[in-house]
């Protein structure tokens, strides 16, 4: 396994049209399905863990621990980026010093100049250390709030701070979309996208209709950020697991039975979104 930043992976994606998948996880499970399935299909991860996360997990440097190690033994032929995901700037001053090869500042809730100057000094100590940095303009809530939408000259100052990769708001949602949801608004991606050759992100990937995720990729999306979509399906696996009752069969309370459940499923729906992020 090769411990690389953000940087290369997305560029590639972005040149070649494609979108290099970015998996979530909160607990081992989750992990070992991610690294498996990566390791299987070939190809490179983003492999991610939230600020809230690395606190269910106990810590950041724990956090940063486990997954090297785990990424090591469990895929050792890709590229694996260990990306901090929705960081406060210490936090993600912390994952730096804890060997995250990746971090996302999540200025959103600051006015812009005040979220333009943390990323740019956030860019400033990244950079020695060869870590790529992810940056966000506007809120991810989507609903067509005008004050939630990415602002392409907020867009296009972002960028001159050095970041490696954008966060943008095009109607795109964390967790699961509501029935009345309008779709993503391709109007304001292509602006930003004729205006910036640059790599853009995709927070809240899941549940997005096939083919607006491949109009956006086509639009300039190079990085899909993926977590609800693992959880409903380890979710779904339990579940079944719990309701056949198949939990009270010879020692199938042991918590690794139970896990493994989740395990298959959640691998075979990474195993689709590589596939899909990268046809
Ligand atoms: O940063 C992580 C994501 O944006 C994941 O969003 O949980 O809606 O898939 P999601
Ligand atoms: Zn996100």
């Amino acid at each position: 396994m090769s411990l690389v930043n953000g940087k290369k992976i997305v560029l590639d994606a972005y040149k070649n049209k494609k979108a290099i998948g970015h998996f979530n996880f909160n607990n081992i499970e989750t992990l070992k399905a991610i690294l498996l399935a990566c390791e299987e299909e070939k190809k490179d991860v983003i492999i991610s863990a939230s600020s809230s996360a690395s606190k269910y997990i106990s810590s950041i440097k724990l956090t940063a621990i486990i997954t090297k190690e785990m990424a090591s033994n469990l895929a050792p032929s890709i590229n694996v980026c260990l990306h901090f995901d929705h960081g406060t700037i210490e936090e993600c001053k912390e994952a730096i010093n804890a060997g995250f090869t990746s971090v996302m500042y999540d200025g959103s809730e600051e006015e812009f100049s005040v979220n333009f100057k943390k990323t740019k000094e956030l860019v400033e100590i990244a950079k020695k250390f060869n870590v790529s940095v992810e940056a966000e303009v506007g809120k991810i809530k989507g609903d067509k709030d005008l004050d939630n939408l990415s602002k392409p000259e907020e867009v296009k100052k972002m960028i001159e701070t050095g970041i490696d990769f954008l966060a943008i708001s095009v109607n795109n949602i964390h967790g699961k979309y509501p029935e009345n949801w309008k779709g993503l608004d391709f109007k304001l991606l292509e602006k930003l996208s004729k205006e910036n050759y640059f790599p853009f992100v995709l927070h809240g990937g899941s549940q997005i209709p096939e083919d607006q995720i491949k109009k956006a990729i086509k639009l300039g999306i190079a990085k899909i950020n993926v977590s609800t979509e693992i959880q409903l399906a380890n979710c779904e696996a339990i579940k079944s697991f719990v309701i056949s009752n198949k939990i009270n069969e010879d020692k199938n309370y042991d918590s690794r039975k139970i896990g493994e459940e989740g395990i298959k499923k959640m691998k075979e729906l990474v195993i689709k979104k590589l596939k899909f992020f990268q046809e």
